[in-house]
């Protein structure tokens, strides 16, 4: 039974402690499950240990002084807690950071370029950069600098990098929606959306923004402090009044600009 589980997973996370420093646990004892094909977001308010998560997954806490301290993560069957993150990269974990920004005084095509492996040939490229723009058609494409883009243009482009590098089997973008007006967040959902539905890919999605990201989501978790307090489906999540408590909080900030997100909420 335990096999057949783990053989569903793309990545399962047990009970994983994280110090900074030596000294500041950050997270303590976070288990998370993604079956393959999943969408599932980890939601979460400031601080809450989102970001640390991600990084555990990636290898990235290492730059950091960070380390995990307890607990396993397996990728695809494979323990990864203790792997390179390059080796991780390779693997198919693609981790988008927080407030990643395209390199502004770069066109779109050139940032691609810029992100793309150092082994990768000229028509793979090519042939990678038809597919994302596909999902992204950039306005201007070619011709305007990523600096003049509009935000929908920029949060696009992150997306696009993070595909090129490594098409990835598990896509961990940590807030996409952070600072975008909330229409965009609507249509950048949609292409995360589409890119787990048609490239099958898994996605990993943190979120203050609860409100939005259970619209896309199949489960979600629920962190505060370093530790998992909520695991359940999307419409059990958002039918349970701290979770609605915590986004409507969330989204009563940003409610003045326009009130398409809140629909859904509204909707069922
Ligand atoms: N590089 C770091 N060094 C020390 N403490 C950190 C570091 N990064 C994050 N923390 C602490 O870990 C906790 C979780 O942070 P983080 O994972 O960034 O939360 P979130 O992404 O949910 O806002 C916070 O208390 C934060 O101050
Ligand atoms: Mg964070």
């Amino acid at each position: 039974m335990q096999e057949k589980a783990e053989a569903q997973h793309i990545l399962s996370m047990n009970s994983v402690e994280v110090l900074y420093d030596n000294v500041m646990l950050a997270i303590k004892g976070v288990s998370i499950q993604v079956r393959k094909g999943a969408m599932i977001a980890l939601l979460g308010s400031n601080g809450a240990g989102k970001s640390t998560t991600l990084k555990a997954i990636s290898g990235l806490l290492k730059v950091e002084r960070g380390r995990v301290s307890r607990g396993e993560i397996r990728f695809a069957g494979t323990d990864i807690t203790e792997m390179l993150a390059q080796h991780r990269v390779e693997m198919g974990i693609c981790h988008v950071i927080e407030g990643r920004r395209v390199f502004e005084h770069l066109t779109p095509d050139e940032n691609l370029i810029a992100a793309a492996p150092a082994g990768m040939s000229r028509s793979a490229l090519e042939a990678e950069k038809d597919k994302i723009y596909e999902y992204f058609p950039p306005p201007g494409r070619a011709s305007q600098f990523a600096g003049r883009l509009s935000v929908r243009g920029r949060a696009a482009d992150a997306c696009h990098r993070a595909r090129l590098v490594t098409q990835p089997s598990l896509l961990m973008l940590d807030e996409p929606s952070l600072g975008l007006a909330p229409f965009l967040v609507q249509e950048i959902f949609g292409i995360i959306q589409q890119i787990n539905e048609k490239e099958g890919m898994s996605v990993l999605l943190v979120e203050q923004n609860a409100l939005a990201a259970l619209e896309i989501v199949s489960e979600g978790y629920l962190i505060e402090n370093g530790r998992v307090v909520m695991h359940g489906t999307a419409e059990a999540l958002k039918a349970n009044s701290d979770i609605q408590e915590f986004y409507l909080a969330a989204a009563r900030a940003s409610i003045s600009t326009t009130s398409s997100i809140t629909v859904g909420a509204n909707a069922g």
